[in-house]
């Protein structure tokens, strides 16, 4: 029988899961489908029963259903655990739901592709302390990443997230900034970059030469804190690996194949006017 999957998201329409998932399913050759489906907060539970009723394999959840889909679901893995987010979900062979969370792994994945597994002693500065944030926080001190700085406008939420860890040191975004030359990895989480009232979390005067600065937002491609970096000398990271990346290990959880990351990610940085 054909297997299918899904996004369920509010708003969903931009999202470039299906493509990205039908790419793979094409070159591996996998009789599935997987649909965008608009969910509101306030038919979650029924949108769940009803893709159960309807044979579901697995699906993969966005904005702003994280963390409200989790009362709903039989099992969590560790990492989704620790972060209290699920973006993926599986439906084993017993018919119960798994929760994953695969975003804090794509964001190490897609890291480690553009610079090696040399950089885990680099000082790094985490800016933000949002759910997007949490999730990279533990996926990076699971992959053995330990020093570890998180800035955020709101320090106690950066506090927090350091006392969970075990490990690492929060701080004010202004002390980051003045503090900047001795990272060698910035990690940018925040919504700076989505609007034009916020495009900055601090200035990039004080970079370190040779600095690698990552943005999680993929559409821009290039975030006004990645050209002010990219000025700068660093090295960039863009979004769209982690994208991809956390794309493909749901699909490994699903139908334990590994999909080409590295075709999606040239397909998608075309699409959005890189190269
Ligand atoms: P996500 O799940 O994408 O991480 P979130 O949980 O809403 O989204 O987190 C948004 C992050 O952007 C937070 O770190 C937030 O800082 P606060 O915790 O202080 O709210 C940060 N952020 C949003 N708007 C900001 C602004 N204008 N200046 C500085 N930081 C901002």
């Amino acid at each position: 029988m054909k297997k299918w999957f899904a996004v369920i998201g509010d708003p969903i329409h931009h999202s470039k899961s299906p493509e990205m998932h039908h790419f793979w399913y094409d070159d591996l050759q996998e009789d599935a489908a997987y649909v965008p489906i608009h969910v509101t907060p306030d038919t979650l539970e029924q949108a769940v029963t009803s893709m159960k009723v309807l044979g579901i394999s697995g699906w993969n959840v966005t904005i702003p259903h994280k963390e409200a889909i989790i009362p709903f679901l039989d099992e969590l893995d560790e990492q989704a655990k620790h972060m209290g987010a699920v973006n993926t979900v599986v439906r084993q062979a017993d018919g119960t739901l798994k929760g994953y969370n695969t975003d804090g792994l794509g964001f190490v994945r897609s890291l480690e592709e553009a610079v090696g597994t040399n950089e885990k002693n680099r000082a790094l500065l985490l800016i933000g302390a949002g759910g997007a944030a949490r999730g990279i926080a533990f996926a990076l001190v699971a992959s053995g990443y330990t020093n570890i700085t998180i800035a955020n406008r709101t320090v106690e939420k950066a506090q927090a997230i350091i006392q969970e860890l075990g490990v690492g040191q929060a701080c004010s975004l202004v002390e980051a900034g003045e503090q900047l030359a001795q990272y060698g990895i910035l990690v940018q989480t925040t919504s700076a970059g989505l609007n034009d009232a916020f495009s900055m979390p601090f200035s990039l005067d004080h970079l370190a030469a040779h600095a690698i600065v990552a943005d999680i937002v993929y559409n821009p491609l290039m975030t006004p804190f990645l050209e002010a970096a990219q000025q700068k000398g660093a090295t960039i990271v863009t979004g769209v690996g982690m994208f991809v990346h956390q794309g493909a290990i749901a699909y490994e959880h699903w139908l334990q194949k590994t999909p080409n990351t590295n075709a999606m990610i040239a397909r998608i940085t075309q699409q959005l006017g890189g190269n």
